[in-house]
């Protein structure tokens, strides 16, 4: 018997998909089609992929054409399946060619001419992208224009900074630029706020009554009934409102959160987070403080690992005694057994690592923990420490995209952040007016 194994994504499974099994299963007796992980997709680089691991199995296996599916998990994966499965041919489209020339030492390659004019880039491209509109602080628009050019399902189509010191590098690139944040929200279907935070409240809003989707940095409002209002306002209007706290959106991030939720630390007793930079975010008008910067960043893992409901804060603060923001924030939360301390600073460093403490181990993510692709688990025993790696495209700030652009097709948009984490940002802030 002739075993044929091939491999892909086949996502929106299309005419070229089709074409190709067909042809790799008459080379052979048996076919074996290996779909990728949306994982391992993600890990290579590949963020654009809309249909589910299970959505793309169940495609394949309705065409009836393979005599069995394999789930593609890592790299390398291919030789060992070749040599698990006693695979004689290995098949893949003529896109790849050479590619797989190594794979020669373990069985013979064949190269299957692609079919022209068909492809899911293609299929994904001509579902219309959502139309984005960027408010706010310009040097991070800039940053996260740049990492939005790799997410096709969303277009930046307006800008709204108050000065157009943005413009010489975006005003190529983007049709639309306002001072004007009505003007803009009547061209496009979603926004993206990285404003002051005092302004998130009156901007979300306005763009749920313009029936806008938003995207907006954390917090969210400034206060637990404004907050709330926003969510019941964008859920009776069918719109998403999502929290941009790109961490949430980071691979490794929701691995480790996975773990630890898995029992491999034991129980938590602590979680440390710090987030400090020398410098301060400035609309023109108004500096963020440290807590309005980096608070929400820093209680996130603090709330999505040990929960909401603590017993109670200590919060210690040093403010500059001109602009009366802080610069330095400490808080540390109190839960029936475990506690909780974030450091926050925007004119003090700090080594700005994570550190979650359990009963049997703790997890190490170092600096920029925000932004990682790494962390350990350290043991009593260091022969039981555990290394782990995801990599990371970009900042982050593309996860979080094609997360906002999914949840504005298909729902879910506390599949990342809970309402009541991002309620419970918002009351912080509340509950510490004066820093
Ligand atoms: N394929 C093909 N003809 C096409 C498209 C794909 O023969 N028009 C083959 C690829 O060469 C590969 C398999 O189908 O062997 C799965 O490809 P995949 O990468 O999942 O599909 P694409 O449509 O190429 O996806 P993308 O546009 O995301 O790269």
């Amino acid at each position: 018997m002739v075993k044929v194994i091939t491999y892909g994504t086949y996502d929106l499974l299309h005419y070229g998909h089709i074409r190709l099994l067909e042809r790799a299963r008459e080379l052979g007796d048996y076919l074996i089609v290996g779909v990728t992980a949306d994982d391992f997709d993600r890990i290579r680089g590949k963020i654009n992929v809309q249909q589910s691991l299970e959505d793309r199995v169940a495609a394949i296996q309705a065409t009836g054409i393979p005599d069995k599916i394999i789930i593609e998990e890592y790299e390398g994966q291919k030789i060992d399946d070749i040599r698990k499965y006693g695979i004689d041919i290995f098949a893949v489209g003529s896109d790849w060619t050479g590619y797989f020339d190594y794979l020669n030492e373990y069985c013979k390659v064949v190269y299957l001419p692609r079919t022209e004019g068909v492809s899911s880039s293609a299929i994904r491209a001509d579902r219309s992208a959502l139309k984005l509109g960027m408010v706010g602080y310009a040097p991070y628009l800039k940053k996260f224009y740049n990492e939005s050019v790799y997410v096709n399902a969303i277009d930046i189509a307006g800008l709204c900074v108050p000065s157009p010191d943005v413009l010489p590098e975006l005003e190529k690139e983007i049709e639309y630029y306002t001072i004007d944040y009505e003007n803009l929200l009547n061209r496009v279907d979603a926004v993206y706020i990285h404003s002051h935070p005092s302004l998130h409240y009156s901007q979300i809003k306005s763009a749920l009554l313009h029936c806008r989707h938003v995207l907006c940095e954390s917090p969210l409002a400034l206060s637990r009934a404004e907050c709330e209002e926003l969510f019941n306002l964008a859920e009776k209007k069918n719109l998403v409102l999502m929290e941009a706290n790109r961490t949430a959106y980071i691979t490794a991030y929701a691995r480790m959160l996975l773990l630890i939720k898995g029992g491999k630390i034991g129980r938590v007793v602590s979680v440390d987070a710090t987030c400090t930079s020398l410098t301060s975010l400035s609309n023109c008008t108004k500096m963020w403080g440290a807590l309005e910067a980096w608070g929400p960043t820093t209680m996130l893992p603090v709330f999505q690992i040990l929960g909401t409901n603590y017993l109670e804060t200590k919060c210690f603060t040093l403010k500059d005694n001109s602009t009366g923001d802080d610069y330095f924030t400490k808080i540390d939360f109190f839960y029936p057994n475990a506690a909780a301390t974030i450091k926050v600073g925007t004119g003090v460093k700090s080594e700005g690592e994570l550190v979650v403490s359990g009963t049997e181990g703790y997890i190490y993510v170092p600096a920029p923990w925000w932004k990682t692709d790494y962390f350990e688990i350290r043991y009593e025993n260091p022969a039981n420490n555990k290394r782990y790696f995801y990599q990371l495209e970009g900042e982050g700030i593309r996860y979080e995209l094609v997360a906002f652009a999914n949840a504005t097709r298909d729902g879910n948009p506390d599949y990342y952040i809970s309402r009541e984490i991002s309620m419970k940002f918002a009351e912080i802030m509340e509950r510490n007016p004066d820093i």
